[in-house]
């Protein structure tokens, strides 16, 4: 029984990134020195809009070699307020994502004990899918008549992959729901495939219960009715949206956390915050890390240390429960102190 030694690349990047990377940081590694049943390296990579501003790029031009150097990588967030945020987003999280075929978007949602959502306890978990082909241009700029598409590619492989991923999750959840969100109403190519192929992969999982939802009606039902669902698979345009007001009902952004994952394994994958840059509260030392906290957690139990998954979320759990709480969930403690107090509960728990 050897003791694994993992190596994560650090991208805290902008905004509040740095502040509520380090704070993960210090709790994974509080979380190896308690535990001692695995260690963790994590090494700080500088790109960013800075680099940006320095090399006229946002990663290294050998991002991917870079990347296959590691187990794994906790990113914070890109964006910031003098660069258009088509060029940050593409420059950075975009440029890692595509090549390293990390397709699977997963974002789990829950309320914590001590916080509330302004509805009942939304449990849906969502699984999104990474859409950004990217085809389309501009013409005639400048003109009248200037003209501009932005074209989704929707093939085979590509639904069907994470299709496939959605199912083998529903099936693996004591509820075993699966809600496909659509728009094949009015988008009668693409998403009447994504349809079709949604027919044919479940008959591959006759455990799992599934319907089908127009992406419209689905926010009435996440408000209305969020306890029917379990998980939920759509296209990347549509679940950018509905994870965002998935994260709001179940309390706050701040929280909500994301898993770039390649299921295939043969490159290392990616755990951010759902959330940005957050211009309005960078440097006051007040952003919410627990939704970096759980982004660490889902990369503890990516790389096989399911024990150490769980007792960081217990010790989340506890601070919540105490009431430590950032302003975003009603409180008035600092990142800071919520993240001394997930490393003594960590402590304590143990
Ligand atoms: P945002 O998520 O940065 O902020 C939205 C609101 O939520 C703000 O009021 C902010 O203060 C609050 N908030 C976000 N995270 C919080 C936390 N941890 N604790 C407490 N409050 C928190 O979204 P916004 O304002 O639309 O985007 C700002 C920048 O971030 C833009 O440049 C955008 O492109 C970028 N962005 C980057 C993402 C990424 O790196 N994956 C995702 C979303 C936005
Ligand atoms: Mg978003």
């Amino acid at each position: 029984n050897k003791t694994h030694n993992y190596r994560i690349a650090s991208i805290p990047a902008d905004g509040i990134g740095p502040e509520v990377v380090s704070a993960a940081i210090e709790v994974v590694e509080k979380l190896a020195q308690t535990m001692k049943t695995f260690k963790i390296e994590f090494t700080h990579i500088p790109w960013g809009t800075d680099y940006y501003k320095k090399h006229g790029r946002y990663v290294d031009e050998n991002v991917l070699d870079v990347l296959r150097g590691y187990d794994a990588s906790l990113f914070g967030s890109v964006g910031a307020p003098d660069v258009p945020d088509h060029v940050s987003l593409w420059g950075l999280l975009l440029a890692i994502r595509g090549p390293l075929q990390l397709y699977a978007n997963v974002r789990p949602v829950r309320t914590f004990p001590g916080t509330q959502s302004p509805l009942r306890s939304a449990k849906a978990s969502d699984i999104d899918w990474l859409l950004y082909a990217g085809h389309g241009g501009r013409s005639h700029v400048g003109q009248p008549w200037e003209t501009a598409t932005e074209v989704a590619i929707f093939t085979r492989i590509g639904i069907e992959r994470i299709m496939r991923f959605a199912f083998t999750a529903a099936a693996a959840r004591p509820r075993k729901l699966l809600t496909v969100v659509t728009k094949s109403n009015s988008l009668r190519h693409g998403l009447v495939l994504w349809d079709e192929i949604a027919v044919e992969v479940s008959k591959d999982f006759p455990t799992v219960k599934w319907d089908k939802m127009l992406v419209d009606a689905m926010t009435i039902r996440m408000v209305q009715n969020p306890s029917s669902l379990d998980v939920i698979v759509g296209t990347n345009l549509h679940m950018d949206i509905l994870s965002d007001l998935a994260a709001a009902l179940a309390g706050s952004i701040g929280v909500a956390p994301s898993s770039n994952l390649d299921p295939t394994r043969r490159n290392p994958s990616l755990f951010e915050p759902v959330h940005g840059s957050a211009f309005d509260i960078t440097g006051k030392g007040v952003a919410n890390p627990v939704a970096t906290f759980w982004s660490a957690a889902e990369m503890l139990g990516w790389l096989g240390e399911e024990d150490a998954k769980e007792l960081l979320m217990k010790a989340v759990e506890g601070v919540c429960e105490a009431g430590i709480l950032t302003k975003d969930l009603g409180g008035a403690a600092m990142t800071k102190d919520v993240t001394k107090a997930v490393c003594e509960e960590i402590e304590r728990l143990h």
